[in-house]
């Protein structure tokens, strides 16, 4: 982002917490909503020991609601209510049908579906009572949630049963929860990153035998020619979470440099001298003649 212009401060007021904070995707998050004015708490099983200015640290594990009930009571009373909840912490599951069991079933859809559900139920009191003081005072909803939801929601991903599952069933949670929501100034949205640059990733790489052909595998496969960055995806939570996105709910933002829905063939090899030199003849050509840019 360093490049770029500093973010407007469009979620100034703003309270937020962002599960899964301590990495990755979810301090990407944490940190962006930061730099656009909101003040922001970071759920996690393991918080950061040293806390960045702006984003307080707090305890959660969303597989116990007792935890969570307990996270989201203690964001409240820090930042003195809630408007904005990014259920963003999940886990991640390997294997075809045949080789999960049922424990890792149980494990997988009760953090990445069951703790969105539990997160958002519990912080559905303040946000209720956040959309009802803006609307009551004329100005426009902040009350907003934003899931993780992933590529794997809707395309097969490889020997990932369980992941693919639980990301779809999060998809849908979302549409159910906009429905249920929308009268009451609640939005509801989700992002689905395809393959983010995250220490996530670079676990899974690292398993490989030869991790940097694994990388460079990922790298490839992708549209644009570059994985995800944690930046870019929560440019995208943030655009969601915004009160700017006011006519926005019950949707599932691609974050994933066009893997869903572009198919492309496969890239060329490096071309020599010679053959660059005759291709950009040809575009010449088509550029100079408009008859030839007819047919
Ligand atoms: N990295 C990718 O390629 C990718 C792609 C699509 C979707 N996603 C989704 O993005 C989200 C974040 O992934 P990431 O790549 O940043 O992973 P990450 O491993 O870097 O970070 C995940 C964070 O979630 C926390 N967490 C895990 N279980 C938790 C629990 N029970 N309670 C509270 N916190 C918990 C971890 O401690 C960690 O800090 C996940 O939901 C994942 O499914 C990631």
């Amino acid at each position: 982002m360093s490049e770029l212009a500093p973010p407007a401060q469009e979620l100034s007021g703003v309270r937020a917490v962002v599960t899964g904070g301590a990495s990755g995707i979810g301090r990407a998050v944490a940190r962006a909503l930061r730099e656009r004015g909101a003040a922001v708490a970071s759920l996690d099983l393991r918080p950061l020991a040293a806390p960045e200015d702006g984003i307080a640290e707090v305890v959660c594990d969303v597989g116990d609601d007792t935890s969570v009930r307990a996270a989201v009571a203690r964001s409240a009373e820090l930042l003195g209510g809630l408007d904005v909840v990014v259920s963003n912490a999940g886990i991640g599951s390997t294997g075809g049908v045949e080789d999960v069991d049922d424990d890792e079933w149980h494990r997988v859809l009760d953090v990445n579906v069951v703790g969105a559900a539990r997160l958002v139920r519990a912080a559905l009191p303040h946000l209720r009572a956040s959309a009802a003081e803006a609307l009551a005072a004329g100005r426009p909803s902040p009350a907003a949630v934003v899931c993780t939801g992933s590529i794997g929601g809707w395309s097969g991903l490889v020997q990932r049963a369980a992941y693919n599952a639980s990301k779809g069933a999060l998809h849908a949670l979302v549409l159910a929860m906009a429905a249920d929501l929308v009268r009451e100034g609640v939005r509801v949205n989700a992002v689905a990153p395809g393959t983010a640059d995250t220490p996530w990733v670079r676990r899974l790489m690292a398993q490989a035998d030869d991790p940097d052909a694994a990388l460079a595998a990922l790298v490839a496969r992708q549209p644009t020619g570059r994985l995800v960055s944690a930046e870019q995806v929560a440019h995208a939570v943030c655009y969601l979470a915004s009160p700017l996105a006011g006519a926005t709910t019950g949707s599932v933002l691609q974050v994933d440099g066009g893997s869903h829905s572009l198919v492309l063939p496969p890239r060329q090899p490096p071309q020599t001298d010679q053959t660059d030199q005759t291709d950009q003849t040809d575009q010449t050509d088509q550029t100079d003649q408009p008859d030839r840019e007819t047919r």
